[in-house]
Formats: C-alpha cells, sequence, structure tokens
C-alpha cells in the first residue's frame, strides 16, 4: 500500500519509535495519523489527530476502533519490557502477555473490520529478536513476543482473504527509554520507521532492522548450543 494519502493510527505514539513512526509517516505523506497514547494529553503534534488508547483495556480499544473508522494502516507499537522473570512472580508474566500479546492482538481484531472496510490496508506489528531468543532477564518478554509472532502468522493469513498485509518487525535494541540502560549498539527509531514503512509500501511480510536479528533468525536452523553459547 501508499503511504502518501493513507489514514493510519499508531498505538503508543507519544514517545519512542511510536513518535518516530508518526513522523515517517507525515514526512510520507500520510493524509491522516492517529497518534494514539494512554494519557493522550501526552501527544501535542498539531498534525495529528490524538486519540486515547490502552491497548489492554477492551472498552479502550473498542471505542479507538470506533473513533478511528477511516484507518486503513495499524501499526501496533505500544509494548512493556518489564525484566519478569519465568520463574519469578506470574504478575509480572501476565502484565507482559496483556500489553506485548493480548493487547495487539485485541486491536488488531478490532480494526479488522475497518481495514476490510477502507480497502484491506497493513498492519505492522513490532516484535523483536527476542521473539526468537529468551535470556533469563527478558523469559516474560520474549515468552509474550514470542506469542505475538505466532499471533502476527495467523493474522497474515486470516486478514489476506480481505486483502490487509501484515508486517512482522524484529529488532535487538532501539535507541529509546525501554533500552535505555543497555549499552551497545542500537538502532535509531528514524532508520527504523523508514525501514518499516518501505516494507509496507512494498508488501513485505518481515522486517529484520539489525545484524542482531538477521543473526538470530538464521541461528535458529543451526545446533541451539551454537546460538545460546555464543551469547557468552
Ligand atoms: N527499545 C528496544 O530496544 C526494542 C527492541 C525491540 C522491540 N521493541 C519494541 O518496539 C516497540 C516500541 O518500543 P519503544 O522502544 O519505543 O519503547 P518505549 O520508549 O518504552 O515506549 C513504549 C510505548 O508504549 C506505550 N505503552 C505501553 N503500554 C501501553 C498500553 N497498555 N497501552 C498503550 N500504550 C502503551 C508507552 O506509553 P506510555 O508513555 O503511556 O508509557 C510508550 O508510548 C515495543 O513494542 C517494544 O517491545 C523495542
Amino acid at each position: 500500500m501508499r503511504i502518501e494519502g493513507a489514514t493510519a493510527l499508531v498505538t503508543g505514539a507519544n514517545r519512542g519509535l511510536g513518535k518516530a513512526f508518526v513522523e515517517e509517516l507525515l514526512a510520507r505523506g500520510a493524509a491522516k495519523v492517529y497518534a494514539t497514547a494512554r494519557d493522550v494529553s501526552t501527544v501535542t503534534d498539531p498534525r495529528v489527530t490524538p486519540l486515547a488508547l490502552d491497548i489492554t483495556d477492551p472498552e479502550s480499544v473498542a471505542a479507538a476502533a470506533r473513533a478511528a473508522a477511516d484507518v486503513d494502516l495499524l501499526i501496533n507499537n505500544a509494548g512493556i519490557a518489564t525484566g519478569a522473570s519465568v520463574l519469578g512472580d506470574e504478575e509480572g508474566l501476565r502484565r507482559e502477555m496483556e500489553t506485548n500479546f493480548f493487547g495487539p492482538v485485541r486491536v488488531t481484531r478490532l480494526f479488522a473490520p475497518v481495514l476490510a472496510a477502507n480497502g484491506g490496508g497493513a498492519v505492522v506489528n513490532m516484535l523483536s529478536v527476542l521473539s526468537w531468543l529468551a535470556l533469563p532477564t527478558t523469559g516474560g518478554y520474549s515468552a509474550a513476543k514470542s506469542a505475538a509472532w505466532a499471533a502476527t502468522n495467523a493474522q497474515r493469513m486470516s486478514l489476506a482473504e480481505q486483502g490487509t498485509t501484515v508486517t512482522a518487525v524484529h529488532v535487538g535494541y532501539l535507541d529509546t527509554e525501554m533500552a535505555a540502560h543497555v549499552d551497545g549498539p542500537k538502532v535509531a527509531p528514524d532508520k527504523l520507521a523508514a525501514q518499516v514503512l518501505d516494507a509496507v509500501e512494498a508488501g513485505e511480510p518481515e522486517v529484520l532492522g539489525d545484524d542482531r536479528s538477521r543473526m538470530v533468525k538464521a541461528a535458529l536452523s543451526g545446533d541451539l548450543r551454537d546460538l545460546y553459547g555464543s551469547l557468552g
């Protein structure tokens, strides 16, 4: 699909990668951008249409789908990384699943008829290299992103019937608040946003945003000890 003239909705658009998606959509001539946030007062850009949306709240998602009935590009960007361990308390794991799995799945389910009514359009799901790799400190996040990856693949097949493309995005670290504690190479959010929108325009099913995601995806076909051993 073409971004120029599109009507896009971005979740978690008030900061980080979501804000970079908004900038790139506007730069490419999107006709309208719903910049959604839990606290809508944090969206101050006069070029966008602010909309309240908490992806963990079914009522909030239903209200957004009613209010933004002209959307033809849905960007499921919002996410959290709590550090919850799979050996830790269940509450942390549930928080990860609510935001990183049930949230985006719910948003896509409620926006699917909107996309169909507007000609098909496209969905982008922000996943992670951690959909394919789990570390002690990312057990909950990895499990949720892995589940979201599976859901993304199922959505792609189901939504093809209504002409909606679905693009999965995997990347290592991004230079945002979520990875502020991390040293080492990070991808600039504006670079990834541009790469993702190129992929949407080309109808690509998957974006690998950095060397780390390319390396881990390739390593999955090898001996698991090589992949986890290489991590030190
Ligand atoms: N940063 C990385 O290294 C990295 C790497 C791979 C993938 N990702 C993924 O990329 C996406 C964007 O991450 P980021 O780096 O931009 O993170 P970020 O800077 O922490 O921003 C997260 C965004 O998600 C929003 N959000 C959290 N829970 C929400 C909810 N229940 N409903 C609506 N919005 C909610 C936040 O809103 P508030 O301002 O209200 O908190 C914020 O706008 C996420 O899906 C993340 O998992 C990030």
